[in-house]
């Protein structure tokens, strides 16, 4: 027998011929009856010819004919083997085969090449919003849901696209919703849970993120779990930290509370002292028992199917305490026990950061990271640690190449710029983050929250644009408590007045100040509360001048800066994703530049966070141009001034940001002095990012 060895190539041309035969039936050759034959056999064929009185040889026949649409197979296949058909057949094959594989490469290329996207929670500030206090809807003095979402053109105005709310769980308020009675309920003075879904749906349909307070540490003295639990129900029995003590004995141990005082109170119900890192209505968790931890898990869900973006996760380090409950160090061992009062009175290596925090908080990760597989939907996770001098311990929160934990701590060393205005310690509190951050971890600055006083009080108006400009410039997420876009400041609240708990222990350290209500207009309560003359805390004398309305109007406001600043750091790549680098700190000005390698465009910031006027002398710089424009100066007089970069001036609270062009850059000469999260290089000829 003679076989033919079919090659691939004639392969598939063949299936395609036997697919085209078959989907294109051949019209042309139906028969007398209609019947529709794919193909005619050559016998039959010749038949029919010599019917009709003509004699031909097939091969002749054929060759006399040129190819057309409705050709039978075998007559295809003649044409198609002859090598005027073949060779440009298999040429445009392999030219195809060569564009796939080639675009295939290109793809793969520049996947590989390519820096990663920032996501949502890097792209824009986070705005803090304290529910009670940013706007009342309904008239009874404190903020609501519905308040919120009137003012959803805020955020925008400002191009923010995140926004954290403060806890608005149910709650008796005794803390202010950092006690929570019930963690799948929305209390009724902010609302139902239906205008939080409404506000939720709203905040997306307009791009926004919306980012919960998460209480994993404790909850109300009214929770369920709490009340089962001081009736011993065998269920709930372990869920709180139990042990016994009598009633006007001494304490289990000297562990004081957050608040001041024992963290320990004895419970008639049960007869035993439970603990409370907070106040007494707000008793710890016992997460070392697996219900309760799987409980927290659940919540987790639970707000995480509703479709919120994310979790500020609130008091971390206290989650865990030691199991043997011994007495902690104290700062000064001369120190009598019963004066020892405050946690700043004893070295807390038994009340915080314990063994096994952050395995907890890894599997709380580990359930936003099931979610945020779906395309645009990441889940964000900040966590609330205060550690002070302990810097390390703070960024033991961030994820690892391996471990998946905080998206970032917050970074809350930026707080302390009040205590000591010059631009030496401004660079010393930044260099404490960038630092100690592990590499390529994101940055993230806090300079006002609900707990610590506003920073147009704390350092004074006069330095707010310039704390404003310094963390919209630095690399990584600006957080921005409300208020601080307009320069908000302290109230002052007469000891009647205090609504704190805190404040009630102790005047000073109560955080009402910082908690009053938005101001949004010059007209009755700020615009806050337009219904009734109820206001939950007073609000600032100051309102007529300092609110939204009026400095939406005035481009030189503290207001109008903000958002140029916001503006200004979502379009220019050198600044949400380039180097950052020292370039000078004295008594007065602190200075550092951005810039983004093969960018021509540069930023460098000159900031005087000091008490006198300085005129910076930048000229041993020669990356720097010798004339340097200002694009922005918190003083509006000075937009546009052009200096020698001998001769920068600043006067006490100015900051400039200078705009400029130059093809040096100053990173790769001072490796020590610079940081970037990640590498990129702009490549001007295509308009590309790309690794480098
Ligand atoms: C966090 C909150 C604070 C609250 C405390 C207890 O530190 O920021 O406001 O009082 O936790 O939940
Ligand atoms: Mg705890």
């Amino acid at each position: 027998m003679n076989y033919k060895l079919i090659e691939p190539l004639d392969l598939l041309w063949k299936i395609g011929l036997d697919l085209y035969t078959l989907g294109v039936t051949n019209l042309g050759f139906r028969d007398a009856d209609g019947d529709a034959s794919d193909t005619i056999s050559e016998a039959e064929s010749v038949e029919k010819q010599e019917s009709v009185g003509v004699k031909m040889d097939p091969e002749e026949k054929y060759n006399q004919m040129k190819p057309y649409a409705g050709m039978p197979k075998e007559v295809l296949l003649l044409y198609s083997s002859q090598a005027r058909y073949r060779v440009p057949r298999e040429v445009l094959f392999w030219l195809m085969v060569c564009v796939t594989l080639a675009l295939v490469a290109v793809t793969i290329t520049v996947i590989a090449l390519s820096p990663r996207c920032l996501s949502w929670w890097q792209a824009s500030p986070v705005y803090q919003v304290y529910p009670r206090s940013f706007k009342d809807s309904d008239g009874d003095g404190v903020g609501d849901l519905k308040g919120i979402m009137e003012k959803l053109d805020h955020f925008q105005y400002l191009n923010i696209k995140s926004v954290w709310i403060s806890p608005f769980y149910r709650s008796p308020m005794k803390d202010f919703g950092y006690d929570v009675e019930d963690f799948r309920d929305i209390d009724p003075l902010f609302g139902t849970m239906q205008d939080f879904e409404e506000l939720l749906a709203a905040m997306h349909d307009r791009g926004l993120k919306l980012i919960m307070d998460f209480i994993p540490n404790h909850t109300s003295d009214r929770h369920r779990w709490f009340n089962l639990s001081r009736i011993r129900d065998p269920h709930y029995d372990d869920y709180y930290v139990w042990v016994d003590c009598d009633p006007n004995g001494p304490k289990p141990n000297n562990w004081v509370s957050i608040f001041g005082n024992s963290s320990w109170t004895y419970d008639e119900v049960r007869g035993q002292c439970y603990l409370h890192q907070f106040l007494k209505e707000q008793p710890d968790l016992n997460f070392r028992n697996p219900n309760v931890f799987q409980e927290i898990i659940d919540i987790i869900h639970f707000w995480l199917k509703k479709g919120v973006d994310g979790f500020r996760m609130d008091a971390v380090k206290h989650i865990l305490e030691a199991a043997h409950l011994r007495d902690e160090p104290q700062v000064d061992p001369n120190k009598p026990p019963e004066l020892v009062t405050t946690e700043w009175d004893l070295h807390s290596d038994y009340t915080t950061s314990q063994v096994g925090l952050h395995d907890l908080l890894r599997e709380f990760r580990a359930v936003l990271d099931t979610y945020s597989r779906e395309p645009s939907k990441y889940r964000f996770m900040v966590t609330e640690s205060y550690d002070y001098d302990e810097v390390e311990k703070t960024m033991m929160y961030y994820s690892t190449h391996l471990v998946r934990e905080s998206d970032f701590p917050f970074n809350f060393y930026l707080l302390d710029l009040p205590h000591n205005a010059s631009g030496v310690w401004a660079k010393h509190l930044v260099h404490i983050w960038m630092g100690n951050m592990p590499r390529g971890e994101w940055p993230n600055w806090v300079v006002g929250n609900h707990d610590r006083h506003r920073i147009g009080s704390s350092a004074g108006p006069a330095y707010v644009r310039v704390i404003n400009m310094l963390l919209l410039t630095l690399p990584g997420t600006p957080t921005t408590y409300y208020g601080e876009e307009i320069g908000m400041e302290n109230i002052n609240v007469t000891q009647s007045e205090i609504q704190d708990p805190a404040g009630k222990y102790n005047t000073s350290a109560s955080r009402d100040p910082e908690r009053s209500p938005m101001q949004w207009n010059g007209d009755m309560n700020a615009g806050f509360n337009n219904k009734t003359n109820i206001t939950w805390l007073p609000v600032h004398p100051d309102y007529e001048t300092v609110n939204v309305e009026v400095q939406m109007k005035d481009s030189g406001s503290v207001l109008s800066q903000y958002r140029f600043l916001s503006n200004l750091r979502e379009s220019e790549l050198a600044l949400h994703r380039g180097w950052f680098c020292y370039i000078h700190a004295d008594a007065n000005v602190f200075s550092y530049l951005r810039e983004l390698d093969g960018l021509n465009r540069a930023y460098l910031m000159v900031l005087n966070f000091g008490k006198e006027s300085a005129i910076t002398d930048l000229s041993s710089i020669p990356e720097l141009p010798d004339q340097l424009m200002v694009l922005l100066s918190t003083n509006q007089v000075n937009d546009g001034k052009v200096y020698q970069k001998s001769q920068i001036q600043t006067e006490a609270g100015e900051g400039l940001v200078i705009q400029y062009s130059t093809s040096r850059r100053y990173n790769p000469n001072h490796p020590e002095e610079c940081y970037v999260s990640e590498k990129a290089c702009y490549l001007p000829t295509i308009n590309i990012l790309y690794k480098c």
